[in-house]
């Protein structure tokens, strides 16, 4: 695998690579981004992977500074997963001068769920997301669905601004336990690790409910928020919404997710299920 700090070198190496499927991380690299990389690889002649922990979309008190940082181990997985090339810019080189132009999704896309929690979230994604892909010039971009909003904002992003770029999900990888894998697990305690894959129970017994006729949707989220309060959680929100806008159900038919967000000790989880 060839790493590249600079954007001429990787541009150099991107020109002579093929079809390319790109997947940017923050790295502290997990099965779930493996898989993500496999996918890749099925689907282009060079997976180009980029590595960088993005400034601008932490909001003051987040983790941007104690957010894992294990680019050796990441570039053995990496390696080992078949990637042809990593792009790992320092701070200098993506953000040579203060951001002057940012993306700004609509706020009826960030203002909800993630993005009422953490304002300027998206905004910060999108942006180094849309610089990512300018420097890169992959094929196709490679997002979780772990990250629900995130992968809805980029699609909308790259249709809207008709990028050069088609974007495909990848499945959420979970533990045994049912525990979706994130970086931010390795924030958690033994004990919190132990009761962490209960917000992903909750979310597949509201998914029973509705498939098994319930559209009491309020009620099915409340009494799982509250189920999480006795076990120590502070939930931010557990909601059913449709799949395409992330809004609030309107139609019988509305194919849906259920997401949430739940804080466990110090740590803020997320995860959600299509139903
Ligand atoms: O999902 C992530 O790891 C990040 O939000 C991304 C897409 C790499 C942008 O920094």
């Amino acid at each position: 695998m060839q790493i590249h700090t600079t954007i001429e070198s990787l541009r150099k190496a991107r020109r002579v690579a093929g079809k390319v499927a790109f997947v940017p991380t923050m790295g502290n690299l997990h099965a779930g981004h493996i898989t993500l990389m496999r996918e890749a690889g099925a689907r282009a002649d060079a997976v180009i992977a980029s590595i960088f922990v993005n400034r601008l979309q932490f909001g003051p008190g987040e983790d941007f500074n104690k957010y894992p940082r294990t680019l050796e181990a990441d570039c053995e997985k990496l390696e080992a997963a078949g990637v042809a090339h990593l792009f790992a810019p320092d701070e200098r080189l993506m953000y040579p001068e203060p951001q002057l132009y940012h993306v700004d999704p609509a706020p009826a896309q960030i203002g909800i769920l993630e993005g009422e929690f953490r304002p300027g979230h998206f905004r910060g994604v999108a942006t180094v997301v849309l610089k990512l892909l300018n420097i890169v010039q992959p094929d196709l971009a490679l997002f979780g669905k772990k990250d629900y909003q995130q992968l809805m904002v980029l699609s909308n992003m790259v249709r809207q601004l008709a990028l050069p770029v088609e974007v495909l999900p990848g499945e959420t990888v979970r533990a045994e336990s049912g525990l979706a894998l994130s970086s931010r697990n390795g924030y958690l305690s033994t004990q919190e690790l132990a009761e962490a894959p209960r917000l992903y129970r909750e979310l597949v017994q509201i998914c029973e409910a509705v498939r098994a006729g319930d559209h009491d949707f309020l009620k099915l989220e409340m009494a799982a928020m509250a189920h999480l309060r006795t076990h120590g959680w502070k939930p931010d929100y557990i909601t059913v919404r449709r799949r395409i806008d992330l809004q609030p159900p309107s139609h019988e038919r509305d194919p849906l997710v259920v997401l949430a967000a739940a804080r466990l000790g110090q740590t803020r989880l997320i995860d959600n299920i299509e139903i």
